[in-house]
């Protein structure tokens, strides 16, 4: 399948399972090498923030080891080695083009004996049952059209007590910031994207992707649903990302 350069994914309420994974691999494979740029770029650095705040918030108390979800060009594991110097971190994501970009940022900053970043899918980690004291995922689950059994994955590999986190973007509540962020989303970013990319469609798919995410409510529902427990919910920049905290 080969979508660069058009405009014609369809609405994401409007895709089955498969069409949707294999549009999200089309997307992060057509960006790949503009992804880190588009990120800091179009969320104003916002985006190394919430990272920031998801690695704080990191305990680790057993294995010491991580494990970083849809890691794609690597961020989120890379800033918690840089801050957890004990700990040993494994980034899996689908895409390999996204994987080598991210392995060659690991190799140029020397933190390659402490971190590796490998193709693996989210819906069935190649990991032991009660590996990590944490697993996370950064942006990555609302690509993930079987949330319930990414989810399930993550508490599996995580030890007893380990801790889940989720970072994704979310819509903020009604009111007049959410009409100015709603502009943002489906009016200017598309737009904007259209300048650096060849794939200007995978930022409708964005935008697109975000308005139809669970509201946080109902994923937190979700993530009591499959059994986790201290559940919270960390709302960021004025609710435009939200933390998710929970423990197996
Ligand atoms: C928006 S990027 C997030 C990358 C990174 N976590 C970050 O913080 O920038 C989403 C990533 O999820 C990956 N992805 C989506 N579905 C996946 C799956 N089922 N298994 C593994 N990776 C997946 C994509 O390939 C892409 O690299």
């Amino acid at each position: 399948m080969n979508k660069k350069n058009t405009n014609d994914y369809p609405p994401v309420n409007q895709m089955n399972q498969d069409q949707k994974v294999e549009i999200v691999m089309d997307i992060f494979s057509s960006i790949t090498n503009k992804y880190d740029f588009l990120n800091r770029f179009l969320s104003l650095r916002q985006d190394l923030l919430w990272r920031k705040k998801t690695v704080e918030k990191m305990q680790f108390f057993k294995s010491y080891k991580f494990l970083d979800i849809a890691t794609g060009t690597g961020d989120l594991a890379i800033n918690t080695v840089n801050s957890h110097p004990n700990v040993k971190a494994i980034g899996i994501d689908f895409v390999q083009n996204m994987i080598d970009y991210g392995n060659d940022k690991i190799k140029d900053q020397n933190l390659k004996h402490r971190l590796d970043l490998k193709w693996g899918d989210a819906t069935n980690i190649d990991y032991e049952d009660n590996t990590f004291d944490v697993t996370a995922m950064a942006f990555g689950i609302r690509n993930i059209p079987d949330k319930v059994k990414a989810l399930n994955e993550m508490k599996r590999v995580a030890l007893p007590d380990g801790q889940i986190l989720i970072l994704e973007l979310t819509t903020p509540d009604p009111g007049f910031f959410k009409d100015i962020y709603s502009f943002y989303l489906n009016g200017l970013l598309p737009k904007i994207a259209k300048w650096f990319t060849t794939n200007p469609a995978a930022y409708e798919y964005l935008a697109d992707s975000i308005m139809n995410f669970p509201t946080r409510s109902e994923f937190i529902s979700l993530l009591d649903s499959i059994g986790l427990r201290n559940i919270k919910a960390i709302p960021l920049s004025l609710g435009i990302c939200t933390l998710y905290i929970a423990n197996k």
